[in-house]
């Protein structure tokens, strides 16, 4: 198992630049099942679930081709519709878009066992209403949609990023128009919708309603998002120990509602020619309600979470996976005081100490690691492989902060 070992304490001060989000590169690549043609990504973060991500392609017959360490051309074109490999689609959540991607391209589809972050149930019941709508149907297993998809009026009854992922994949290359209502505006679901706008696709979003004609798709070319969650992570890194942390990379604008709870609450926030620094202390609590996007990402929940406890501590609502603590317990360990009630918990101030504790889930793992940071003295986090799932070049990126922190891989022993 990989651990992190960290000695916290330190003011993190300086700059980091974050790389492609994980939750707009990973659609884009599944995206490019829909056509034979070659595409082309740029901006990929070298992170795990991308690896995996290109590993599922390759493995039913798609060439991978890395032109530089971020910009990789996919083709599909010897792409079979087998059924993918088990135990990578068990490895991330995203490769439900297999579901959306192969019945657009081959009318026959799989559903698997899909992994990711287990912080919470998962269901897939609005995938599969979506796929039901266009025209496929279910047999065990297997999702049929012999004659192709047809356009249909999709109404979510909440907002699902999955689902609006499947949906636009789906209805991209369904004949004739479909228009899906209540569905997720995320930046990385805009990113999808400006590759597939280059591969043919005619999509206007109108609203909360997207609408799209369905398209022969050709290949297309696109680069993925700065990852609002990786800056901010980083940026809570430097309030929680007291430092100044600056992110370039990403967009001020998708962290307006996090920046912005920040400042309310006393930070210092600084938005400048492609810049974002976060320093000061929070003088006040805060009280935080996460909900689909422009609002608080609950991606951004349990990290905020531990960077409470470090100052005036809050109140912190989950409004999107309503059972996303389990990462407090192990905050405990650190010396985090808390009450839970239902979907919200509420965080005391808390003297933060170093401890050895087990990483569950990713955010969860990031929220143990900010407060590993900001407590004085040698902490080790277990279970590391689930922050490098999401967190490109995390060791060498921490550091260049000034942070006292290395991995230690399996088998490695550490000193
Ligand atoms: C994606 C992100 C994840 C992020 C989440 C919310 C990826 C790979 N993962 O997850 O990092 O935390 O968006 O921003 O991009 N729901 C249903 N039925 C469904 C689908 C979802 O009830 O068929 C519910 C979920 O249980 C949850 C809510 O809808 O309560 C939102 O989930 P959703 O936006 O779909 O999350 P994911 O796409 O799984």
């Amino acid at each position: 198992m990989e651990r992190l070992i960290v000695s916290g304490g330190k003011p993190l001060e300086g700059t980091v630049r974050v790389g492609g989000s994980k939750n707009a590169a990973l659609p884009l690549i599944f995206a490019t099942i829909l056509t034979e043609n070659a595409c082309t990504i740029e901006n990929l973060p070298a992170i795990r679930d991308v690896e995996i991500s290109l590993e599922i392609l390759a493995a039913m017959g798609a060439s991978i081709r890395y032109l530089d360490r971020t910009t990789v051309e996919i083709g599909t074109r010897a792409l079979k519709p087998i059924l993918p490999p088990p135990h990578l689609v068990a490895a991330l959540r995203a490769s439900t878009y297999l579901m959306g991607a192969m019945l657009g391209r081959f009318g026959r589809a799989y559903v698997q066992d899909f992994g990711g972050c287990n912080f919470s149930p998962r269901p897939i019941d609005m995938h599969l209403y979506a796929a039901e709508a266009l025209g496929a149907w279910r047999q065990g297993d297997t999702l049929f949609a012999s004659q192709g998809l047809t356009g249909a009026i999709l109404a979510f009854d909440k907002v699902s990023v999955g689902a609006t992922v499947n949906a636009l994949l789906m209805a991209s290359a369904a004949k004739g128009t479909t228009v899906i209502e209540n569905a997720a505006c995320e930046p990385h679901v805009e990113n999808l919708i400006v590759f597939l706008r280059s591969m043919g696709a005619q999509i206007l979003r109108i609203g909360s309603s997207l609408v799209v004609e369905g398209r022969p798709l050709h290949g297309g070319r696109c680069s993925v998002v700065g990852d609002m969650i990786e800056g901010g992570t980083y940026l809570l890194a430097g309030l929680a120990t007291g430092g100044c942390v600056t992110v370039t990379g990403c967009e001020g604008e998708h962290l307006s509602a996090f920046l912005s709870l920040l400042s309310g609450g006393g930070a210092r926030v600084l938005i400048r020619d492609g810049r974002i620094a976060l320093s000061g202390a929070l003088s006040s609590p805060i009280l935080i309600k996460t909900a689909p996007y422009p609002a608080f990402p609950t991606d951004l929940q349990p990290q905020t979470a531990a960077v409470l406890a470090a100052h005036m501590g809050g109140i912190v609502t989950e409004g999107v996976f309503p059972h996303r603590f389990g990462y407090l317990s192990a905050l405990e360990t650190m010396g985090l005081s808390f009450v839970k009630n239902g979907s919200t918990a509420y965080i005391f101030p808390s003297r933060l100490i170093p401890a050895t504790v087990t990483a569950t889930d990713l955010r969860g793992g990031a929220a143990l690691l900010l407060a590993a940071l900001s407590a004085k003295g040698e902490s080790v986090i277990e279970g590391a492989s689930y922050i490098l799932r999401g967190y490109e070049d995390i060791v060498e990126k921490f550091s260049t902060l000034g942070a006292d922190i290395k991995l230690i891989k399996e088998n490695e022993k550490g000193s």
